[in-house]
């Protein structure tokens, strides 16, 4: 892609003790853009996320931020770079308030009165997160739970927000709703990094998609031209 490269990834591969899962994965999310990393169960998404937040140091290959070598990086000066991560399953804390879930990054922010703009960017985004801010987030809904993983990953402002499945176990018009707000924190300037196993949303609201398989990338491109490659649509993403 010929745009500014926010985050690049080089030939990484990556896995847990001995075992190899990613190899030589080569990504690339241009600032401003949102980018979708499809493939079916198993195939090495949340791998390649774990170690793009740096949770999991890469066995070889690099990975750069604004054009920075991050590789082998601890995940709080990772985060402190601007990248923001929802994880897969959420991983919010039930026992909290929403609102002292979002509380719970506040340290990463200067100030206050920043946390405090972030925290009405959010509750603008998701007006929902707001209007229940003092309710214990295990008593909300799957969707509203899932607001709240994207709502912290959100209130310190990244750069880049990565993303592992926001749509799984959620009812059509909450994936739809969740979908309509990417775009929106996508136009506020944020570049996303979608893992999705729901291609079809991701390919509607991406400008570019990798498909990977066996933890490899085995196919790229824009969303459109995927969506005309039959067998990857067939195969891969189980569209048509
Ligand atoms: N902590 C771990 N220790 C050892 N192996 C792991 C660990 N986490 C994942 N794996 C293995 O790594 C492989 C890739 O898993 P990963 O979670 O990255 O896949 P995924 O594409 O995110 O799948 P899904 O769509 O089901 O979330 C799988 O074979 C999995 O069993
Ligand atoms: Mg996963």
């Amino acid at each position: 892609m010929s745009n500014e490269s926010l985050l690049q990834l080089d030939t990484v591969s990556s896995g847990y003790g001995k075992k190899t899962i990613i190899r030589e994965v080569s990504l690339d999310v241009p600032a401003g853009k949102i980018v979708t990393l499809l493939g079916a169960n198993g195939v090495g998404k949340t791998t390649t996320l774990r170690t793009i937040t740096g949770q999991i140091a890469p066995f070889a290959g690099r990975l750069l931020f604004q054009g920075r070598d991050i590789s082998g990086l601890k995940p709080h000066s990772i985060a402190g770079l601007g990248v923001g991560y929802s994880p897969e399953g959420r991983r919010i804390f039930g026992n909290l308030t929403a609102y002292e879930n979002l509380l719970v990054v506040a340290n990463r922010i200067k100030s206050k009165k920043i946390f405090r703009e972030n925290l009405q960017w959010v509750y603008t985004l998701f007006p929902r997160l707001g209007e229940r801010s003092h309710q214990l987030s295990d008593t909300m809904s799957g969707g509203e739970q899932q607001m709240l993983a994207i709502g912290r990953a959100l209130v310190s402002k990244p750069m880049l927000l990565l993303l592992d499945e926001p749509s799984l176990g959620l009812a059509p018009m909450v994936v739809k709703q969740i979908a309509e707000t990417l775009v929106e924190i996508n136009q506020a300037g944020v570049s996303i990094l979608l893992v999705e196993q729901n291609a079809k949303m991701a390919l509607q609201i991406s400008h570019y998609a990798y498909v990977m398989d066996n933890g490899q990338v085995i196919q790229h491109g824009s969303c459109e031209e995927l969506l005309q490659d039959k067998s990857i649509a067939d195969i891969y993403l189980g569209i048509r």
